[in-house]
């Protein structure tokens, strides 16, 4: 759980040290849960330079000046569009780069490959949960490395 946005960036940095080239990261959760934000996380973790904003009207942001490529997919404003046939979405998920999805459904309906699922959720206020899941040998290692380093500190965060 985190308190503010400053607590969800810096959720997202310490997840972008655990990330490497390839990883899809699908970021769900209603409007305003923090999906961005926490999309900002990992590109400051990544090193990107560059202020990051929700792509809305292109859809994609390609970042190149961190340590690795950092793509940010915003699909929710992709109307009659293909996430696959306009976007490219199969080149994303297959990249050199990390790829964060916003709004995610339709590329997680058609492509089944391993991912990093992180849901945001209100609880009130500036309160957010964040829950992770992976579904494949990557993304399960970095739900581990989190489950390993709360058993070994003891912590009950
Ligand atoms: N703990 C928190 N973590 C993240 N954002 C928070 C938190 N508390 C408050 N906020 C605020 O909530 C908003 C989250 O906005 P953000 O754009 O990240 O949402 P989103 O999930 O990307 O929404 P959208 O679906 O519209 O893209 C920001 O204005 C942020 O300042
Ligand atoms: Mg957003």
């Amino acid at each position: 759980m985190t308190l503010a946005p400053e607590e969800t960036i810096r959720v997202g940095s310490d997840l972008a040290t655990r990330l490497s080239a390839g990883m899809v990261i699908l970021l769900s959760g209603e409007l305003g849960a923090g999906k961005t934000v926490l999309a900002q996380g990992v590109a400051k973790g990544l090193g990107v330079a560059a202020s990051v904003t929700s792509p809305t009207y292109t859809l994609v942001s390609e970042y190149e000046s961190g340590s690795i490529p950092f793509y940010h997919m915003d699909l929710y404003r992709l109307g009659g569009m293909d996430p696959f046939e306009d976007l490219g979405a199969e080149e994303y998920v297959h990249s050199d780069g990390v790829t964060a999805i916003e709004w995610p459904e339709q590329v997680r309906s058609r492509w089944h490959g391993d991912c990093l699922t992180i849901s945001l959720e209100h609880l009130g206020g500036d309160k957010r949960k964040i829950e992770m899941a992976g579904t494949g040998a990557r993304s399960n290692a970095v739900v581990r490395s989190y489950i390993q380093m709360f058993g070994e500190s003891g912590g009950d965060g």
